[in-house]
C-alpha cells in the first residue's frame, strides 16, 4: 500500500499535457490540446487534452479520463503502477503504508533482480556490438537469419562470450550480488566456482510491458543433441513463465490499434514479423496458454489469432487452452502455417504481403477447427461422436451469453450442421450446461454466505439495465439517443452535497466555532448518506466521510483519481456540472453577496444539506398523513396529527432559513 500522503505528494505534481504528450504528440489549439488518438486509428486529431480540468477525451471514439486513467488505459498499468510509475517521473519517494517485513523484503528483491537483468541486458548488447566475438559469431548469426541491425537494436539482442566465466567476473567487479546472479540464471557454480550460463549463446532479452528485462532466452548456434536448443532464466520473483508472453512491449500499441493479437510460438518468429511490418505479436515460447497470458491478451484486445504449425503439438496443446480462452471471452481463430515453415521463415520466404494474404485466407474459427478435427478423429464411431457432441456443447456453453448472444447462436447453428444433428437439441443441451454451471456458481456462492455465518441474499434476476440506469432511457423503455438531462433533480440535488464538499470540505463554515464545511455536515443530527437516493452519492459520501473520520486532507484530487473509476468519473462530473452552479443563481436572484460576502459557499452548504434534510421530512409527512389514513384508534389519531404540525413546523423553519427556490 502507498501511502496518503505520497499519492497526495504525485497528484500534486500532476501535468496532464506533460503526461500525455509524452506518448502522445499534442499541439496547442486555444486552451486545449489536440491529437491523433492513441486508442482508435485517425488520420485527422480528434484527441483532446484539457489542462485545466486535468482531462483527455476522444470526440472519435468516445475515450475519456484523467491522467491515472490514461496511463493505465495506454500502458495497461494498474492504478498502484501508474501510481509508481509517475512517482518514478516526479521523483516522488514513495512511502508504502502497512506493507509487512516479508513485502518489503519481496519487493525489494524484485527491485534488485530488475537491476541484474538491466546490467546483464547491456553487457551482452554491448558484446554482441563491440567484440570481436561478438560480431564475428553473433552478429553474423543474426545477419544470417536476415535481421538487420535496426532490429537487433530494438530488440536488445545480445551475445554471451564462449568463455567460461568472462560475464559474471565482470558483474562480480561491478559488485553484482552472487546470489542474485544466481537466482537470474544468469551464473552457475560449477566445481565450486561461478559460470557463465549462456556461454556462446545469442540473446533474446524477455521484456514486461513496459519495457523491464523480466528474464531472457538464450539459443544455440550450433546444432547440438547434448545441449538444450535454447536456455530460459528459471522462474523467480520476476520472471514467472505463465504470466509472460514474449514481445508485448513491443506489440502493446500495434495490437491495441489493430485490435487484434497474433500468437508464435518462438522468439524469432516475433522478432521476424515485427522486422517485415507486422508488429501485433507476442509469442508463448513453446509452452501451452495459462489463463494469466490470456488476461494478459485481453488487457489489449478480445481477438486472438494463432498461428502454429499445423503439425505440431503446439496445437494440440493449445486446443487445450481453448476452454479457458472461450470464458475469458476471446474469439479465437487460428492459422496453420504450412508444413516444415514456421512464421518466421514463411514470412522470409513469401514476403509480408503474401504473408497477410495468407493469414487473411487461411483464418478460421478455432471452436469449428477443433470440431473438425475431432470429427475426424471420431469417424464413424458413434459413442465417439456423441461424446463429442456434449464436448462442443460444453465449449459452446462458456460463451458469454449476455455479451455474444448472437455469437452463441451462430455455433450452435454451424456446429449442428457439421455434427449433422438437430439444431433445437442442441440448444437444449447447451442451456442444460449453462443451467449446470450456473447452479454450481450458486452453490457455491451459498456455501461462502454459510461460512460466514450469513444468510444467502434470495436468488432472484438481475434489473434490466433500464432499471439500473433509468436516466438513460425514456417512459417505453428505450435508451434515450443522447442523456439531455443525465440526473433527476433529487440527484441533482444530491450530487450538489458532494459538490459542496468536494470544493469547500475543509473551507471555515464558521469562524467562531472553528468549523468547517465538512464538520458542519458531518455533525448535523442526520447521516446523508443513508438519506441519499444515489447510489454513486452513498459511495462518495461513504468514502469522503472515511477520510474525514480519518482526519486526512479533503482535497479533491483524491476523489478525482481515485482507484474506484465509478467515484473518479463521477466526481469529474459533478466538479465538472455547471448548470447546477448554485451561488452564481443565488447571487443573482437574492444578491446574496450583500449578505453573505464571498461566502456563497455557506449559502451552498445550506442549501444542499437542507434539501435532502427537507426531502426526508416531506417524507414522513407523507408516511404520517398515510398512517392517519387508515387509524382508527383515537390515541393514534391524536398522535398522528400532532406529528403532522412538528414535522411541517420543522419543514417550515428549514425553508425560512434557506428560502424555497431550490426546491420548486
Ligand atoms: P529458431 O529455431 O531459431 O527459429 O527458434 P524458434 O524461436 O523458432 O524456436 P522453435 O520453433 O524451435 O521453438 C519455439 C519456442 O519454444 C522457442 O522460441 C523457445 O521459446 C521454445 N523452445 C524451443 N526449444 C527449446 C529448448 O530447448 N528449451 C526451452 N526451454 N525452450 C525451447
Ligand atoms: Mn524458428
Amino acid at each position: 500500500m502507498i501511502s496518503q500522503d505520497t499519492i497526495q505528494q504525485i497528484l500534486n505534481r500532476i501535468d496532464i499535457v506533460e503526461i500525455v504528450g509524452s506518448f502522445v504528440k499534442l499541439k496547442k489549439r486555444g486552451a486545449n490540446y489536440m491529437g491523433l488518438c492513441p486508442f482508435h486509428n485517425e488520420k485527422s486529431p480528434s484527441f483532446t487534452v484539457s489542462g485545466s480540468k486535468e482531462i483527455y477525451k476522444c470526440f472519435g471514439c468516445g475515450k475519456s479520463g484523467n491522467t491515472i486513467n490514461f496511463l493505465m488505459e495506454h500502458e495497461k498499468y494498474s492504478y498502484v503502477e501508474a501510481l509508481r510509475w509517475l512517482a518514478a517521473k516526479y521523483n516522488v519517494e514513495i512511502e508504502e503504508k502497512e506493507v509487512s517485513p516479508e513485502m518489503r523484503a519481496r519487493q525489494q528483491l524484485a527491485d534488485s533482480l530488475f537491476i541484474v537483468n538491466n546490467f546483464a541486458r547491456d553487457y551482452f548488447v554491448q558484446t554482441l556490438h563491440e567484440t570481436e566475438e561478438g560480431q564475428n559469431v553473433g552478429l553474423s548469426y543474426f545477419e544470417e537469419r536476415g535481421f538487420t541491425e535496426e532490429t537487433v537494436r530494438k530488440f536488445q539482442l545480445g551475445y554471451c562470450l564462449n568463455l567460461r566465466d568472462a560475464f559474471v567476473r565482470e558483474a562480480q567487479h561491478k559488485g553484482y550480488n552472487m546470489e542474485l546472479l544466481q537466482k537470474t540464471g544468469l551464473v552457475t557454480i560449477r566445481n565450486d566456482q561461478p559460470a557463465d550460463n549462456y556461454r556462446g549463446r545469442v540473446i533474446f532479452p524477455i521484456h514486461n510491458q513496459s519495457g523491464k528485462v523480466l528474464g531472457f532466452g538464450a539459443r544455440i548456434l550450433v546444432k547440438s543433441d547434448r545441449a538444450p536448443k535454447y536456455i530460459n532464466s528459471p522462474e523467480n520473483d520476476i520472471y514467472v513463465k505463465s504470466k509472460v508472453l514474449y514481445g508485448t512491449y513491443f506489440a502493446r500499441h500495434a495490437i491495441d490499434k489493430l485490435d487484434e493479437c497474433l500468437l508464435v510460438e518462438g522468439y524469432t518468429d516475433v522478432v521476424s514479423l515485427h522486422q517485415a511490418g507486422i508488429e501485433n505479436v507476442v509469442a508463448s515460447s513453446g509452452t501451452s496458454l495459462t489463463t494469466d497470458q490470456l488476461r494478459l491478451i485481453k488487457k489489449y484486445t478480445r481477438n486472438l489469432t494463432i498461428l502454429y504449425d499445423g503439425d505440431n503439438a503446439g496445437v494440440k496443446a493449445a486446443l487445450r487452452g481453448l476452454d479457458m480462452a472461450i470464458e475469458e471471452g476471446l474469439n479465437v481463430k487460428l492459422a496453420l502455417i504450412p508444413d516444415n515453415e514456421d512464421p518466421d521463415s514463411y514470412v522470409q520466404k513469401i514476403g509480408v504481403e503474401g504473408f497477410r494474404q495468407f493469414i487473411a485466407d487461411n483464418k478460421q474459427d478455432f471452436i469449428l477447427f477443433k470440431l473438425q478435427v475431432s470429427l475426424r478423429e471420431a469417424g464413424n464411431d458413434t459413442a465417439k461422436k456423441s461424446q463429442l457432441v456434449n464436448e462442443i456443447a460444453e465449449t459452446i456453453a462458456r460463451i458469454d451469453k449476455v455479451e455474444d448472444f448472437t455469437k452463441q447462436q451462430d455455433y450452435i447453428r454451424q456446429c449442428s450442421q457439421l455434427l449433422k444433428i438437430d439444431e433445437e437439441g442442441m440448444v437444449s443441451l447447451v442451456n442444460k450446461y449453462i443451467r449446470d454451471r450456473l447452479t454450481k456458481q450458486a452453490n457455491q456462492e451459498q456455501n461462502r454466505f454459510k461460512n460466514r455465518g450469513q444468510e444467502a441474499p434470495a436468488q432472484e434476476e438481475g434489473p434490466s439495465l433500464a432499471e439500473m440506469y433509468p436516466e438513460y432511457f425514456d417512459e417505453n423503455n428505450q435508451p434515450e439517443a443522447v442523456p439531455e438531462n443525465l440526473f433527476n433533480k433529487d440527484e441533482k440535488q444530491e450530487r450538489e452535497l458532494v459538490k459542496v464538499l468536494l470544493r469547500f470540505g475543509d473551507k471555515m463554515f464558521d469562524e467562531e466555532q472553528k468549523t468547517t464545511v465538512a464538520d458542519y455536515i458531518f455533525h448535523l443530527p442526520y447521516d446523508f448518506e443513508s438519506l441519499a437516493e444515489s447510489e454513486v452519492v452513498k459511495k462518495i459520501l461513504h468514502e469522503y466521510k472515511t477520510q474525514y473520520d480519518q482526519g486526512a486532507p479533503l482535497d479533491k484530487k483524491w476523489f478525482l483519481y481515485h482507484q474506484d473509476p465509478e467515484i473518479s468519473q463521477n466526481v469529474a462530473l459533478i466538479l465538472e456540472d455547471k448548470e447546477a452552479e448554485l451561488s452564481a443563481n443565488w447571487r443573482d436572484k437574492f444578491e446574496i453577496k450583500t449578505v453573505y460576502g464571498d461566502d456563497a459557499f455557506v449559502k451552498d452548504t445550506l442549501s444542499a444539506t437542507h434539501y435532502l434534510i427537507l426531502r426526508k421530512i416531506r417524507k414522513l409527512i407523507e408516511e404520517n398523513q398515510q398512517e392517519l389514513k387508515t387509524a382508527t384508534d383515537f390515541e393514534e389519531i391524536k398522535k398522528c396529527l400532532e406529528m403532522d404540525i412538528q414535522l411541517k413546523q420543522m419543514a417550515k423553519e428549514l425553508t425560512d432559513k434557506v428560502g424555497t427556490v431550490i426546491i420548486k
